[in-house]
């Protein structure tokens, strides 16, 4: 047989990649399966691989096998019912697929009563219009996507918008945004051309100074695409200093958005803009210094009322945490640079915001805040 075109052993970018996509997971089913409303959660694998590679390294699909498994006995354990989880793992490698059953099968790493599981070996592009049908078609019940391409030449900004349409799914995807990049200087290459040509500033697309500058040009691209009914964050991973991997995370419910950025601040509190294997150099550091204050004051500065419910969205999607704008109102209300009112001009016990969640849903213009 001839050697088949494959990634033998699992490199550590792969590594950190499905760490990203574990953590998220063990925090979306959680939140998801305790929702009591949802019946049933539908995970699809898309290229999901062969599950483990020659050094042992596990892919996605074993990540996502053990946050279930993990997930199921943790329940059972408080005599928590849980909806069913159903699995769908695709590639279009046949051989990869028959690997990947026979190490689940040998591990025992699925029970039936988990939910359903599958394998498909179809071509990404021929599954994508009937997978968006069904997910658009889901009633009471949630889909997670993950998409990890080899490169970026199978994917469309336009097929994401479909999977998002019915807002009942989540979907992580893997980009090789150096290799986007590097032809982004020379030149944008016809592929790159074609998952944003659909993006409305596309005509103003100018080449970019860093990796890191394209994929927040990409980012904001994919926002004004997707519109404001959507949240989109990135997670940068750097193999090396000449080669970052990025995450984008696509969600169509806020509270999803927040578990993926508290995820991101987990695994590098550095700001939750990507992750470095070694904190010296770090390239992200011009993403930092009180970016997040900076836009606060903006904020607050527009002469409007700033309600706790507008900070709360405010915050996520720059990319921040609720606690990150906690902290820097308390600075400012120290410093009596803060001023904390309710609707009927009653003052606000010092260090009470409202800025989560809870709020959001039930209270969103409980209190609001000028500058002084
Ligand atoms: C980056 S690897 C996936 C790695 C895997 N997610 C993991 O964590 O180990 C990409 C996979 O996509 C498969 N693939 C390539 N083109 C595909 C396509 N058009 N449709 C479906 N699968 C494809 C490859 O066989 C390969 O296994």
């Amino acid at each position: 047989m001839a050697k088949r075109k494959s990634q033998l052993s699992m490199l550590d970018h792969s590594k950190a990649k499905v760490k990203l996509l574990e953590k998220y997971l063990e925090k979306y089913l959680n939140i998801i399966s305790n929702d009591g409303f949802t019946s049933k959660i539908n995970i699809f694998d898309l290229f999901c691989g062969e599950g483990i590679y020659e050094n042992e390294g596990e892919g996605s699909p074993i990540a996502i096998l053990k946050c279930l498994k993990d997930l199921h006995y943790i329940n059972k354990a408080k005599n928590k019912n849980i909806p069913s989880i159903d699995l769908i793992f695709n590639d279009k490698d046949e051989f990869k697929i028959e690997k990947l059953k026979g190490i689940v099968e040998e591990k025992k790493l699925h029970e039936n009563v988990f939910g359903k599981l599958s394998f498909r070996s179809k071509d990404y592009k021929n599954i994508i219009d009937n997978l968006s049908t069904y997910i658009n078609s889901l009633k009471n019940e949630k889909a997670f996507i993950f998409i990890d391409p080899y490169g970026y030449k199978e994917i469309r900004a336009s097929e994401i918008k479909k999977l998002l349409a019915s807002k009942k799914s989540e979907i992580l995807l893997f980009l090789p945004t150096q290799f986007m990049y590097r032809f982004d200087e020379r030149g944008t290459p016809q592929a790159l051309i074609e998952i944003l040509e659909e993006l409305v500033d596309m005509k103003d697309w100018k080449p970019s100074l860093s990796v890191y500058s394209f994929i927040e040009q990409f980012k904001d691209a994919l926002k004004n695409y997707l519109g404001k009914d959507f949240f989109v964050d990135t997670f940068s991973i750097e193999k090396n200093e000449a080669t970052v991997f990025c995450l984008f995370f696509f969600s169509s419910h806020i509270r999803g958005f927040e578990k993926m950025l508290e995820t991101k601040w987990q695994i590098d509190d550095d700001e939750g803009k990507g992750w470095s294997y070694e904190k010296t150099g770090n390239l992200f550091s011009n993403f930092k210094t009180n970016l997040l204050e900076q836009k606060l004051i903006t904020l607050l500065s527009t002469g409007n009322k700033v309600y706790n419910g507008i900070v709360y969205e405010y915050t996520l999607r720059s990319g921040f945490l609720p606690t990150h704008t906690v902290e820097i109102f308390n600075s400012l209300q120290t410093e009596g640079k803060l001023e904390v009112t309710t609707e009927k001009d009653e003052k606000v016990r010092k260090g009470a915001f409202y800025i989560n969640y809870e709020n959001y849903k039930s209270s969103p213009k409980k209190v609001y805040f000028k500058l002084k």
